[in-house]
């Protein structure tokens, strides 16, 4: 399994990973989600991602698995925190429990540190067992909840 850096010319394949992870998780764990956006906005917010020295855009296997990561500008109440977002990732279904998502997360990880992060932090819907447990198997812990109701 190979781990690479997008580059301009994979956007399409970056695109049509987080497609896929809206349809199968904000689609199905958020009433509000548009699932339209990427194949809308998508093509020009994955295109600067790549160009920006703040974030890492990862491809496992050509596009079997995808990892965006962000370092979060600095915060003033919190000033001697590097936050380093886990934004977006997904691994295609028939490549699951491979392994594929772990390596995807250590060079995450590896990027974070190499930029003097001091933390790592991702989101997941609290519905979304398989990634709740996933970033456990890594690591992650629960730190802020979000309640909501309407
Ligand atoms: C979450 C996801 C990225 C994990 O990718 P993956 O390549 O399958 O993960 P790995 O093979 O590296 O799994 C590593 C470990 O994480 C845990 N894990 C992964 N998926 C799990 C699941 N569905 N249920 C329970 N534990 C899981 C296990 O401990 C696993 O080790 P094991 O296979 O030896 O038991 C993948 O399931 C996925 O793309 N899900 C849909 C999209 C999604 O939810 N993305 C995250 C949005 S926040």
């Amino acid at each position: 399994m190979t781990v690479s850096e997008c580059r301009a010319e994979d956007v399409p394949v970056l695109v049509a990973s987080a497609a896929a992870l809206f349809a199968e998780d904000g689609g199905r764990h958020d009433p509000f989600m548009d699932t339209g956006w990427p194949a809308r906005e998508g093509h020009s917010y994955y295109a600067g991602l790549v160009e920006d020295p703040q974030c890492l855009c990862l491809l496992a296997d050509g596009g079997a698995g995808h990892l965006i990561g962000r370092l979060r500008r600095p915060d003033p109440l919190r000033p001697d925190a590097v936050t380093a977002v886990l934004e977006s990732m997904r691994v295609a279904p028939e490549r699951r429990r491979e392994g594929i998502g772990g390596a995807l997360v250590d060079r995450f990880l590896a990027w974070a540190r190499e930029r003097g992060a001091s933390e790592m932090s991702v989101q997941a819907y609290a519905q979304n067992a398989g990634a709740l447990a996933f970033y456990r198997a890594h690591g992650f812990r629960p730190f802020l909840v979000a309640l909501t109701r309407t």
